[in-house]
């Protein structure tokens, strides 16, 4: 583990600068990772159309799985005005455009997107054009999560903890060149921010964070896990594909939805009652239990959950008594795979160890498919699998706030109409 010269564990220092963020986090940051950042393109509309295109830009590991980026900022936006004008849209490609100059896109330098609510269209008269975006609302009856309703959201992720700061200063007004690039406008002039919500995800990082709310004060969370409960997640055939996740016609044609959900973990029974065969069981199935299939964090299983070992779950749920949450899930796969992508990740906002649920999918209702197969009614009711109770990884789990967004086809990205910017 690096250190500096006070003993701050140097993934440990990066990460709480990204929550603290600031002037004086961010120079320290720059301070211990002084290696230049890739300049982004000299030509921002050689990017892709869909602003999720970020797979062909991120790193993969051995088994072809993608990398999430480690450090993650959300930022909840208002919009100032009331119907967006010519000027004001310039004013946001502007500012986006020069994030794009000034950072690579990809996870050595940065990737991000911004989506709208429903609340925000609603404002401007209608809901998107062929775009399925109801407003958040509870998915289960054990939850009452605070339904977010900002105009709009930004999510920045990088390797680098400097980066997605400094993005984030560029983005509200506070800095007037990135990377020798000039921020020729910012976000603020047409937003004000009303949050900003940080995490990270890969090995090492929750390890590090794991002094908060949630976990046991016995460090349980292993060294190399990449989140919390101590799993790989995100194999690559447990992922949609982009594609599958795309709009495919309307003005938003090359755009996705964002579910964007806020988790408190609670993982005191987890790692102190619950050993490693109940953990593997509930997070995966119980027969990958009992067969010793996953090994230490996951990193055998390749590029799948090899799901097909797992017995069906109602199956698994009337004669072992415990469901698995990835096995309880392969019931809302297409053509073998999941119909959403995940792209979330760790956090210690409000002092707890939690989840920022990212995910992506063509419709919310892809979403709210696999949310109700996740909750695993079916199983609940032939079985003596409880609500909570070996049902997955439900018991750990609390939902404290859900959002939905639209992300727009990066030309419909600056401040959208229902029917799109040309409307
Ligand atoms: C918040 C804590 C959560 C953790 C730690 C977690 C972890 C995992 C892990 C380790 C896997 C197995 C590896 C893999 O298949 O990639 C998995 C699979 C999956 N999870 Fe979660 N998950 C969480 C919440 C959720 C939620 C809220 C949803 C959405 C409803 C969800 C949807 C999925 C899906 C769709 C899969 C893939 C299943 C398949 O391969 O068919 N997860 N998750």
């Amino acid at each position: 583990m690096h250190s500096d010269d006070r003993g701050i564990p140097r993934r440990a220092f990066l990460k709480s600068a990204v929550a603290i963020g600031g002037a004086s986090a961010l120079a320290a940051c720059a301070e211990r990772d002084p290696e230049p950042v890739p300049a982004g393109t000299e030509n921002p509309s050689s990017l892709p159309e869909r602003q999720h295109a970020w797979q062909q830009f991120l790193a993969q590991d051995d088994a072809g799985n993608t990398i999430p980026p480690r450090h993650h900022v959300l930022l909840h936006l208002e919009y100032d005005g009331d119907s967006p004008t010519e000027r004001e849209r310039q004013t946001v490609e502007d500012a986006l455009r020069s994030l794009e100059r000034a950072y690579e896109f990809s996870n050595e330098g940065l990737v991000f997107t911004l989506g709208y609510s429903p609340s925000y269209f609603e404002t401007l008269g209608g809901s998107p054009v062929g775009v399925d975006l109801p407003a958040p609302r509870a998915l289960s009856d054990l939850e009452d999560p605070e339904l977010d309703t900002p105009d709009a959201v930004v999510h920045l992720a990088s390797d680098r903890a400097k980066v997605v700061l400094r993005a984030g200063q560029g983005l509200r007004g506070e800095n007037d060149a990135l990377n020798g690039e000039p921020m020729e406008a910012a976000l603020t002039d047409a937003f004000t921010v009303a949050d900003r919500r940080t995490g990270f995800v890969g090995a090492g990082l929750p390890a590090d964070h794991q002094d908060t709310g949630g976990v046991p004060d016995s460090d349980p969370v292993p060294e190399d896990a990449p989140l919390y409960m101590g799993f790989k997640s995100t194999f690559e055939k447990s992922q949609a594909t982009e594609d599958r996740v795309t709009i495919q016609s309307g003005p938003f044609e090359g755009g996705t939805t964002q579910h964007a959900s806020h988790i408190d973990l609670n993982l005191q029974q987890w790692y102190e009652q619950d050993g490693r065969e109940e953990r593997v069981a509930k997070m995966f199935c119980p027969a990958h239990a009992e067969s010793g299939a996953v090994e230490g964090v996951g990193e055998n299983l390749g590029d799948s959950p090899q799901l097909d070992d797992c017995a069906d779950a109602e199956d698994a749920a009337r004669e072992k008594g415990v469901v698995g949450h990835s096995q309880k899930l392969e019931s809302v796969r297409e053509n073998d795979r999941p119909i959403i992508l995940r792209r979330d990740f760790d956090s210690t906002d409000g002092g707890h160890a939690g989840v920022h649920f990212v995910s992506l999918q063509r419709s919310i209702s892809d979403f709210v498919d696999t949310r109700e197969a996740m909750n695993g009614g079916d199983v609940t009711e032939r079985s003596a699998v409880g609500r909570r109770r070996n049902n997955g990884i439900r018991q750990y789990l609390s939902v404290t706030h859900r959002g939905n967004y639209l992300l727009p086809p990066r030309s419909a990205r600056a401040l959208p109409s229902p029917g799109g910017v040309d409307a």
